[in-house]
């Protein structure tokens, strides 16, 4: 079973989804911390209450993003992670971060992207009159909300829609499709970033 790290910033439900897949004994990874930049985060209770692992560093406690970054790496160096999942963590990465685990850290983000990077994704979607919506799980890199798209989900966009009501229909489909993202990439034998996929895989939800 793949070691995974989830990185959250907030209620950590894509990180409790992630825990429950994992809890199967059939299932190819298990969790084995969660790390916040939020003592406050929702999900570290959460995921106590389960018994994972839990670390929070404030960005704040920190001189600089580097410094910060440090202490999340050390952090991450004892779980010695094959995986690590960004549910929710709302800080962009910096390539030193990322280097030694280059190919192995996923986010989920709730468009389809490339459209609507970053943040207010929701409420840009239905400014631009999008009939559809969804979510990406891709490999980091170092852009925000770049690098290979692995599982993408789409979800219709109601006439009556708010951000608020189109982001918890988006959340829904976000569960299944960072689960469905984890497990294939768990199980991919090659390298990480080239997992195989068929055509039919890429959405999952319509
Ligand atoms: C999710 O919708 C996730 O896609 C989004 O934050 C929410 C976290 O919810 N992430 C981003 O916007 C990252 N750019 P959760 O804490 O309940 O999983």
């Amino acid at each position: 079973r793949k070691r995974v790290v989830v990185l959250i910033s907030g209620g950590g439900s894509n990180m409790l989804a992630l825990a429950d897949a994992c809890a199967a004994d059939d299932f190819p990874a298990e969790i084995v911390g969660v790390i916040s930049d939020r003592k406050d985060a929702g999900g570290l209770a959460k995921a106590e209450a389960r018994g994972i692992p839990t670390f929070a560093f404030e960005r704040k406690d920190f001189g600089s993003k580097a410094e910060h970054e440090g202490a999340v790496l050390e952090a991450l160096a004892t779980l010695k992670p094959d995986l690590i999942c960004l549910a929710g963590y709302m800080r962009l990465l910096s390539s030193d971060f990322i280097r030694p685990y280059e190919g192995r850290i996923l986010n989920i983000h709730p468009s389809l992207l490339p459209l609507f990077p970053g943040l207010h994704t929701h409420q840009r979607a239905i400014e631009a009159g999008m009939k559809v919506a969804g979510c990406t799980v891709h490999i980091v890199t170092e852009g925000m909300d770049e690098g290979p798209i692995i599982a993408q989900a789409a979800v219709p966009i109601l006439h009556d829609d708010t951000a608020q009501s189109l982001a918890d229909r988006v959340l829904i489909v976000e569960h299944k499709t960072y689960r469905l993202a984890l497990q294939k990439i768990a199980l991919s034998k090659g390298q990480p970033r080239e997992p195989a996929f068929g055509p039919d895989q890429y959405i999952i939800s319509i």
